[in-house]
């Protein structure tokens, strides 16, 4: 059964409580896993700050791109790095070139796509592009944050962001090798992929999704190099065990060498 993020508690008491057990499971992973990215002690805040934003989304069906559990991990990663400068790679509906103008309401903000068929809201003071990041001259520093979301591979996005300066990254879509089944056309290979000791240059990877065979073929240097680069990062546990929304995707917030 789909669960939607279309329903809510509706009592003081549990909406309280989905309050406290949200901000109690950001505040252990900002204590934690996440300590490299963002002061814990700020989590709550913003878990409060995405819970008052929420119901005035603009898009309500966002098919296709974030529900809740990442819509709300996106903005408490947003807001915690304090970032000035954000680079939106695949805005689809909008949605979370939305949340992030939400999130940190004072940053300049730019959102790629190379295709605004499906693009429904351009949200105030964001830069809307129809085209590839690769086709816009970008400089980057340690303000800046890049949430890459348009299913490219994870190894060329990183080294693509290192070599404009950015250090700060979100990757959505961080499948494992076996399980590259789970998104559509999943970013190959993807961060997991690029630290994951156990494959081999050359390795052939076959899968199917929707009745649909797909194949790829990993590529042994393009690996090393991202891998060189990385400096830290933490896959998002999945809040849907907590919310009971549909589940996370593999949300995965990363740090690269600054020199
Ligand atoms: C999963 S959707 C993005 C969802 C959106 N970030 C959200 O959370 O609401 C992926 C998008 O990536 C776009 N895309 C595909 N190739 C791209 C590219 N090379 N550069 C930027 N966007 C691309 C697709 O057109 C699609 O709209």
């Amino acid at each position: 059964m789909p669960r939607k993020d279309t329903g809510f508690p509706t009592d003081p008491a549990m909406i309280r409580r989905q309050r406290d057990l949200l901000a109690g499971h950001f505040q252990t992973l900002f204590a934690g896993p996440l300590a490299f990215w963002g002061p814990a002690g700020q989590a709550a805040d913003a878990v409060d700050a995405f819970l008052a934003v929420w119901p005035n989304r603009p898009i309500p069906d966002n098919t296709g791109g974030s529900g809740f559990n990442d819509s709300l991990s996106i903005f408490v990663l947003a807001r915690l790095s304090g970032a000035r400068r954000v680079i939106e790679s695949g805005t689809h509906r909008g949605h979370s070139a939305w949340l992030f103008r939400q999130a940190l309401p004072g940053a300049m903000i730019d959102s790629f796509d190379v295709n605004h068929g499906n693009l429904q809201y351009r949200a105030e003071g964001v830069r809307f592009h129809e085209r590839d990041w690769n086709a816009a001259d970008l400089t980057g520093d340690a303000d800046s944050l890049v949430f890459f979301d348009d299913h490219m591979s994870h190894a060329r996005r990183l080294i693509e962001a290192r070599e404009r300066g950015f250090t700060r990254i979100l990757l959505d879509d961080n499948v494992p090798a076996h399980a590259l089944f789970a998104t559509g056309t999943p970013p190959f290979p993807t961060l997991e992929m690029i630290v994951d000791d156990g494959l081999k240059d050359g390795q052939r990877f076959t899968w199917q999704r929707n009745g649909k065979p797909f194949e790829a073929t990993l590529d042994g240097d393009l690996v090393r190099r991202a891998r060189e680069i990385l400096d830290r990062y933490a896959v998002l546990p999945d809040l849907a065990d907590v919310t009971l929304y549909g589940p996370q995707s593999r949300l995965t917030a990363v740090t690269l060498k600054s020199d």
